[in-house]
């Protein structure tokens, strides 16, 4: 195919040798496939950032820690110059986020390098080589299903324990190759410890997974999972191995009956007084 500008410098370089194809081209970035020696990747060519405003969302960015404190001055005002080193802190952010989730275990594409605002990364592909389908395009039967949920809580999990969470899960975002669910598409990734949603996203990421996978699986649509994780997180006792039930209890006192029972009891006896008392002022007129 015609070499897209945006990858004539890899060529260039030596890092890559050949564009094949683009892959369907998602809201944020385009994604194609190219031959780097006899192994092919995918190359992540990310929009101009006026095209990307979802991700870019403060609410993402709070928290993140800018290494280069001279950068984190430059961002703090809103010249052009900032501005420019804030576009580089956000688009290096996916890249980096593989790096570290990739050591921690966490099935993402192995990333190979960000030049010139492109990220290099594995190609994930099925049984067959192919490109590898979104968990949106198939069909599971439940206990696929059931197997696929939890290697991907486990992921969240272990995702969690390295301070991230993916922010945008989702069943466009998560492709299936021969082992099973691999997570891609991390620019937006926020920092747990320091962000005030980090809790309602990371509940967020859950749910969406549960509602995915409980049309095949449906008992999985009512299982607790990211509040149980989020409050293993908060007390510290979150471990890339925790076990896990998918229940969990709300922190308030839980309803107890008898005092239930004792408040109906009480409202009775009041409406039976007041009775008497109205019988007994008919009866005396
Ligand atoms: N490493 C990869 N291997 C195979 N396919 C990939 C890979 N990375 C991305 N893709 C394909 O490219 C599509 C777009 O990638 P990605 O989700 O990272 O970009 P995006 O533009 O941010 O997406 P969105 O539309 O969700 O904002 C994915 O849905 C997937 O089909
Ligand atoms: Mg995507």
């Amino acid at each position: 195919m015609k070499i897209p500008p945006r990858l004539e410098p890899l060529l260039e370089y030596g890092l890559i040798d050949e564009v094949i194809t683009q892959l369907m081209s998602g809201k944020e970035a385009q994604v194609y496939v190219v031959r780097c020696g006899d192994t092919l990747r995918a190359a992540k060519v990310y929009k101009e950032s006026t095209k990307r405003s979802f991700k870019q969302a403060v609410q993402y960015q709070e928290g993140r820690n800018v290494r280069n404190s001279r950068r984190a001055r430059a961002m703090s005002k809103k010249t052009r110059y900032g501005q420019k080193e804030a576009e580089e802190a956000w688009l290096s952010a996916e890249v980096d986020a593989l790096y570290q989730l990739a050591r921690a275990g966490v099935r993402v594409p192995t990333p190979h390098g960000f030049v010139e605002g492109v990220l290099l990364m594995d190609l994930i592909t099925d049984a067959d080589g192919d490109v590898a389908p979104r968990l949106g395009e198939v069909e599971l039967e439940p206990e696929l299903a059931r197997k696929y949920h939890a290697m991907v809580i486990r992921d969240v999990v272990r995702m969690l324990c390295a301070g991230l969470i993916h922010g945008d899960l989702s069943e466009f975002n998560v492709l299936l190759d021969e082992q099973g669910p691999v997570i891609i598409d991390l620019p937006q990734a926020v920092n747990a410890a320091g962000n005030n949603s980090a809790r309602s996203m990371l509940e967020r990421d859950v749910d969406n997974m549960a509602r995915y996978f409980g049309q095949f699986a449906p008992e999985l649509i009512n299982t607790r999972y990211g509040k149980e994780i989020w409050d293993l997180y908060s007390n510290g006792d979150l471990h890339p191995d925790s076990s896990l039930s998918g229940e969990f209890t709300d922190a308030e006192t839980p309803a107890n009956v008898r005092d239930v029972m004792n408040v109906i009891d009480d409202a009775l006896r009041q409406e039976f007084l007041r009775l008497e008392r109205l019988k007994a002022a008919r009866e005396e007129n």
